[in-house]
C-alpha cells in the first residue's frame, strides 16, 4: 500500500517529461525523394521523415535515422492494405506538398513542421515538430487549442473525453482499484481522436507495441504522443466525423468479425465455479428460475494444478459428461487459458513447448521462467508462427468436448515479479526478425488471441469460435472481445464503465464490456440490478465475481433484484435481432454497437463529455442509474422527439429530463424515427422459441428512421458465402401518412417453401409491424410487394399492428 512517503519531497525526480534534457529536432529539410508505392522521403538535418499514403484518407509519417531507406514494415496491428495508388510531390520555397488520395500534407522546411489537410482544405494535424533525447526517446507535438476535445486510448480510466488526462501503452495487471491516476490497464492502444466542434475529426495512430505516452495534459497548446524506444511510425487518420474516424481506424486495424449468436448472449461467471456439479447445479438453476443466459465460464479451478489443457481429475472427472448437459440446456461453456506453462517436465505441453524451442528465451538460450498461478512457468512465444500453430493446435483439447469459446487472461503477460511482467531483455523470435520483451510487449495479448482464434477455428469444422482476452493491442478486434479486468463492485466502476467501453469502441473494440456486478469487492442487491439494467445493453454482458468475495448470481439478493435482472437480461433476448444486425454493421463498417451521444450529434456541445447515458445503435438510448438510494435522474435528450420505451410518453429534445427511476426501472428513450428489432423471449441464443415466431420491427412514429436488420445462422461462415439476409427498413412520414419500405439488400436464407422441416425455423418471410404513437389513426393500410396479412390500430395506445407476409423481398407498407 502506498502511503503519504510517496510524495516525499526527496522523492520528486525531473518530472515525467523523459525529453527534458539535450533533446533533438528534424532541424531543416534538406530534400525529398520519390520512393514507390507514392511514399516520399523527406530528409531533414538530423532526421527523416517517410510520408506513406496508406489508403485513402491514411497517411503514415514514420521517423527515420541515417542514410538507409526507412524501414515501412509494421506490426501485426496494420492490415496489408492495397494503398490508395499514386501521389504528388511538389516543392516551393517555403514547403513541400504531398498530395494523396483523401490528404495533402505540407511539410514547412524551415524549422520542419508539418501540417495534413483533408479533401476539403479542413486542417486535420498540425504537426509541430518532432523531437528525442539522447536515448532516441521520441515525441511528436501535434497542435491543440481551447476547441480540442480527446477520444479513444482504448481502455483507459476517467471520463469520455480525455483532454487533461495523460496516459502510458504498457498492457498492466492492476488488480489495485482503477481509479483515474491509472495510466495504464491491460489494454494498449495507442490511439486518439482529436475533435473540435466545426472542425474535422482526425485521429492519430502510433503502431510501436513498446512503452508509449499520449500526453494531453503537459502543455496547454499542444499535445504530445511518445515512444520511449523504437520507431515514432505515426498514422494520421481523416474524419470529418466520427463516424468516419473510426471506420477509416478500422480499415486499418480491422474489425470485429461476426461473433456466434451464443456469445452476444448473457454469461455466468465466477472465480471460480469449483466443481463438475457445481457448473451443472448453475446452469439448472438458471433454466428453472427462467433466467437467459448462453454461457458458463470456467476459472483456473478446472484445471490439474493450473496445467492449462488439462481438467482437476477429481473436481471435473467427467468432462464429456458435464458438456453433454450443458449442451442439452442449451449452454456453451468457456474456460480459462492462461499463457503460462507450468514447469513440469512430466507435463505435455511443457515439454513439447520445450523440446520445440516454443517458449521464450533470453538471448543467451534460457527460457524465461516466471511465477503465476501454477507456480514456475514458461511462455510461448507467439510472436513465432510455429509456436502460434502448436499453441492453437493444443485447444483441441476443448474442442474435443464441445467447447466453442475460450478465455485468454494474465496475457499482458502478468507475472507474480517485481516488474509484474516478462523480463525485457527476452528476445522474441519474431518470424526471424527477433525483438526484445520490452520493443514488442503490448502485442503479447493480443497475438496469444490470435492463435487461440485461429487454433479454435482449426478444429471447430466450420463453426465460429469465441475468444475473450484481457490484453490486447490495436487491432484486438479481429481476434476477440475484450473485457475491462480486475474492477470492483463500486458504483464509481459501473459509472466508470461506460466511458471505458465507449472509448473502446472508439478505438476499434466494438465487442467490450465490463465484468457486470464487480469483480473484487462485494455487491450488493441494489448494484447487481442497476448494473444488470446497463449490462443489459454494454456489447459483452457476463457478470464475474472473485473468489473472496460474495457470490452474484443474479437470484441470491432476493426476488426483487431476481425479477429485475430477469426482466433486463430478458430484453436484451428480446433485442437481439436489433443487437446481432449492430454486431453486423460493426463487423463491416467497424462502428461501435454502444456509442457516446457525440457520435451521432457532433455539433451538440452538451454531449462532448456525456458519459452517464449512452446510444445503443443509433436509436436507443440507455440512461442507467449510477447511484445508490437514487431512483430518478436527469437525462439528456438530443435535438428531435424521444418517445419514453416504457411509458410512451413523447419528449422534446435539445434539453434534459427528470426520469423517474424506480429500481426496476432504467429510463430508456428511443428517437422518434427510430426502429427496433425484436423477436420472443428466449433463455438462449439458440432457443428454438426465438424462432418460432416471426421478429417484430417497432417503428417510433414521428420522424424519420433507417434500420438494417441482418440475418444469418448464427453459427457458421455460411453467410461468407451468401447465407445470410440483409434488409433495410426506411420509415417516413408526410402530412400523416407513414411509410416503410423495405429493401432487400440480399436474401440468402432458405425460403419456409424450401426448409425440410418447416416447423423447426421461424417464417422469416413474415414480419410483425408496430408503429408506436401514431399521430392520428390510418384510414388504411395497404402494401405492395408483399402481403398484408391483418392489420389493427389501438386508439387508445395510438398504436399499429400488422402482419406482413413474403416480406423477404422488397416491399412498401403505407398508411393514411
Ligand atoms: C485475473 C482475472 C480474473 C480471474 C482471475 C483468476 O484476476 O482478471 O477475471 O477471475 O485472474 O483467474
Amino acid at each position: 500500500m502506498l502511503t503519504s512517503e510517496e510524495i516525499h519531497p526527496d522523492h520528486q525526480g525531473p518530472g515525467k517529461d523523459p525529453f527534458k534534457h539535450s533533446l533533438s529536432r528534424i532541424g531543416r529539410l534538406t530534400g525529398a525523394a520519390r520512393l514507390e508505392d507514392g511514399a516520399v522521403t523527406l530528409y531533414g538535418d538530423n532526421a527523416n521523415l517517410a510520408i506513406v499514403p496508406v489508403a485513402a484518407g491514411i497517411l503514415r509519417l514514420k521517423v527515420f535515422f541515417g542514410e538507409n531507406a526507412p524501414d515501412l514494415g509494421t506490426t501485426p496491428a496494420i492490415l496489408p492494405l492495397a494503398g490508395p495508388g499514386d501521389s504528388a510531390l511538389t516543392e516551393d520555397e517555403e514547403a513541400y506538398t504531398i498530395d494523396s488520395p483523401g490528404l495533402r500534407a505540407v511539410a514547412v522546411k524551415s524549422p520542419f513542421s508539418l501540417k495534413v489537410y483533408d479533401d476539403r482544405g479542413g486542417l486535420l494535424a498540425n504537426l509541430l515538430g518532432i523531437e528525442w533525447n539522447e536515448k532516441r526517446s521520441q515525441t511528436a507535438l501535434l497542435a491543440m487549442d481551447d476547441r480540442s476535445h480527446f477520444y479513444g486510448l482504448g481502455e483507459k480510466t476517467g471520463f469520455l473525453d480525455k483532454k487533461g488526462e495523460r496516459y502510458e501503452m504498457w498492457n498492466s495487471d492492476v488488480y489495485a482499484p482503477h481509479v483515474p491516476d491509472i495510466e495504464a490497464l491491460y489494454q494498449s492502444i495507442p490511439w486518439s481522436i482529436h475533435f473540435r466542434y466545426g472542425l474535422p475529426a482526425y485521429g492519430v495512430l502510433l503502431d510501436n507495441p513498446g512503452r508509449t505516452a499520449f500526453d494531453m495534459r503537459t502543455r496547454a497548446d499542444r499535445y504530445q504522443i511518445s515512444a520511449e524506444k523504437g520507431a515514432l511510425d505515426l498514422y494520421i487518420v481523416q474524419g470529418p466525423t466520427l463516424k468516419d474516424v473510426v471506420r477509416h481506424l478500422t480499415a486499418l486495424t480491422g474489425r470485429t468479425p461476426l461473433p456466434p449468436k451464443w456469445a452476444v448472449g448473457y454469461q455466468q461467471s465466477r472465480y471460480s465455479y469449483m466443481s463438475q456439479e457445481e457448473v451443472l447445479k448453475v446452469a439448472r438453476t438458471f433454466r428453472e428460475k427462467k433466467i437467459p443466459c448462453d454461457v458458463l465460464y470456467l476459472d483456473i479451478h478446472y484445471m490439474d494444478e493450473y496445467r492449462v489443457f488439462t481438467w482437476d481429475p477429481v473436481a471435473f472427472p467427467r468432462p464429456h459428461e458435464m458438456m453433454r448437459e450443458l449442451e442439452a440446456l442449451g449452454f456453451n461453456l468457456v474456460p480459462i487459458v492462461d499463457p503460462g506453462v507450468k514447469k513440469d517436465p512430466s507435463y505435455g505441453p511443457y515439454r513439447e513447448g520445450v523440446q520445440n524451442g516454443y517458449f521464450c528465451r533470453k538471448l543467451e538460450g534460457d527460457i524465461f521462467i516466471g511465477p503465476v498461478w501454477p507456480g514456475p512457468s514458461a511462455f510461448p512465444d507467439f510472436t513465432d508462427d510455429g509456436a502460434a500453430a502448436w499453441w492453437g493446435d493444443l485447444h483441441v483439447h476443448y474442442a474435443s468436448h464441445g467447447i466453442k469459446g475460450i478465455w485468454n487472461d494474465m496475457n499482458e503477460p502478468s507475472v507474480f515479479n517485481e516488474s509484474k511482467t516478462m523480463d525485457l531483455d527476452v528476445v522474441h523470435a519474431n518470424n526471424g526478425d527477433p525483438r526484445t520483451h520490452g520493443e514488442l510487449h503490448n502485442l503479447y495479448g493480443m497475438l496469444m488471441s490470435k492463435a487461440t482464434q485461429e487454433g479454435m477455428k482449426r478444429h471447430l469444422n466450420g463453426e465460429r469460435p469465441f475468444v475473450l482476452t484481457r490484453a490486447g493491442y490495436a487491432g484486438i478486434q479481429r481476434y476477440a472481445t475484450v473485457w475491462t479486468g480486475d474492477n470492483r463492485a463500486y458504483w464509481e466502476h459501473l459509472a466508470m464503465s461506460i466511458p471505458m467501453v465507449l472509448n473502446l469502441g472508439l478505438s476499434g473494440v466494438a465487442f467490450a464490456g465490463p465484468d457486470i456486478g464487480g469483480f473484487s469487492h462485494h455487491t450488493t442487491g441494489e448494484l447487481l440490478a442497476r448494473w444488470t439494467q446497463a449490462g443489459a445493453f454494454t456489447p459483452f454482458c457476463r457478470n464475474h465475481s472473485a473468489i473472496d468475495t460474495i457470490r452474484q448470481e443474479p437470484w441470491l439478493f432476493g426476488e426483487k433484484v431476481e425479477d429485475i435482472c430477469r426482466s433486463y437480461i430478458g430484453l436484451r433476448y428480446r433485442l437481439m435481432p436489433t443487437l446481432y444486425s449492430l454486431f453486423y454493421e460493426a463487423s463491416e463498417s467497424g462502428l461501435p454497437i454502444v456509442r457516446p451521444l457525440l457520435m451521432e450529434y457532433p455539433d451538440d456541445a452538451n454531449v462532448y463529455n456525456l458519459c452517464d447515458q449512452f446510444l445503443f445503435g443509433p436509436d436507443l438510448l440507455i440512461a442507467p442509474i449510477l447511484r445508490p438510494g437514487t431512483f430518478s435522474r436527469a437525462v439528456y435528450l438530443p435535438a428531435g422527439v424521444w418517445i419514453d420505451y416504457w411509458t410512451g410518453e413523447r419528449h422534446e429534445g435539445g434539453r434534459w429530463i427528470l426520469a423517474d427511476a424506480p429500481l426496476a426501472t432504467m429510463p430508456m428513450y428511443v428517437r422518434a424515427g427510430g426502429i427496433l428489432a425484436e423477436q420472443p423471449l428466449a433463455m438462449y441464443a439458440d432457443d428454438a422459441t426465438a424462432q418460432s415466431e416471426p421478429i417484430t420491427l417497432t417503428v417510433y412514429a414521428g420522424g424519420d428512421g433507417q434500420f438494417r436488420l441482418y440475418e444469418d445462422d448464427g453459427r457458421t461462415y455460411a453467410y461468407e458465402q451468401g447465407a445470410y439476409r440483409l434488409r433495410e427498413f426506411n420509415w417516413s412520414e408526410q402530412n400523416g401518412a407513414g411509410k416503410l419500405r423495405c429493401q432487400t439488400a440480399h436474401d440468402g436464407l432458405p425460403h419456409e417453401s424450401q426448409k425440410e422441416d418447416s416447423d423447426a425455423n421461424a417464417d422469416k418471410q413474415t414480419l410483425r409491424i408496430v408503429v408506436r404513437q401514431l399521430s392520428s389513426a390510418p384510414a388504411q393500410a395497404i402494401a405492395s410487394g408483399a402481403t398484408l396479412q391483418e392489420w389493427t390500430y389501438d386508439a387508445a395506445t395510438r398504436q399499429l399492428y400488422a402482419v406482413v407476409e413474403g416480406a423477404a423481398g422488397n416491399f412498401e407498407l403505407r398508411l393514411f
